[in-house]
């Protein structure tokens, strides 16, 4: 199956794309990392995507295509999390999956949290391992106790989980998703999933709306 998952700022693409990878062994593509990659590599590219990445403004769509089109593989099935978000990346992607004789499958959108409490998850404590680059939250959703023998730190926190940054990330997603939406709707294969429930049940709403049987899930 070929997947978007789609969704603002702190809605939890990142953390259910990962859920939703290791329980069906999926491949997860984020846009997100590809462009953190870059930065931290101190590539020329990087270089010029820092200034996007920390005001919280888009990068623009022909340069996330660069970056996306060399892993779009025709086989097996992988999600791509935080892409399309523009109209010109729903139009760009289509012709790059066409040319694999391949489309979508589902897009997920995440939703429920208003943009405040977007905020408030992002700011009051969102950690992400450097070992694993699994995304937590001190509180909503907790890294294992060392004690309990897995220990993922060191933890790190964004350059981007900046009140100002994020409010203007909540302004680009607004100012596309309703036509993003419409589009795949129209397509027959957009699915809603309510964002605003605890972790573990927001991915069984999410395996369902990919069309798993409960029982049948594969897990890591
Ligand atoms: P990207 O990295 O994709 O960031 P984003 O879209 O801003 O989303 P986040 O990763 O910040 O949030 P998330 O929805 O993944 O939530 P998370 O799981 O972390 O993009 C960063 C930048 O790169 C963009 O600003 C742009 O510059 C550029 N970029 C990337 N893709 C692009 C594209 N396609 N086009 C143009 N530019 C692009 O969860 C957030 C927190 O909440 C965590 O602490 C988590 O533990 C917690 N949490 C998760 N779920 C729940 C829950 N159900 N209840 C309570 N807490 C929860």
């Amino acid at each position: 199956m070929k997947i978007a998952m789609l969704g603002p700022v702190g809605i939890g693409k990142g953390t259910q794309s990962q859920q939703v990878t290791q329980r069906l062994n999926y491949t997860r593509l984020s846009t997100g990392d590809l462009v953190r990659d870059h930065i931290e590599a101190d590539t020329e590219l990087g270089r010029e995507l820092e200034g996007y990445y920390e005001r919280g403004e888009p990068v623009p769509d022909d340069v996330i295509m660069d970056l996306v089109r060399p892993h779009l593989n025709p086989a097996g099935a992988w999600i791509l999390d935080g892409f399309p978000r523009t109209m010109a990346q729903v139009h760009a992607l289509e012709e790059e999956l066409e040319k694999r004789h391949i489309g979508l499958d589902k897009v997920i959108v995440l939703e429920g949290p208003s943009d405040e409490e977007l905020i408030e998850r992002i700011t009051s404590g969102r950690r992400q391992s450097l070992a694993t680059g699994r995304v937590y939250h001190t509180e909503y959703d907790p890294p294992p106790n060392p004690g309990e023998g897995w220990d993922p730190g060191p933890f790190v926190q964004r350059d981007d989980d900046k009140e100002e940054a994020l409010r203007r990330e909540l302004e680009a997603y607004h100012e596309e998703a309703e036509k993003i939406k419409e589009y795949y709707d129209e397509q027959g294969i957009l699915a809603v999933v309510n964002a605003d429930q605890d972790v573990p049940d927001v991915t069984e709403d999410i395996i369902a709306a990919l069309g798993y049987p409960e029982e049948r899930t594969p897990r890591a």
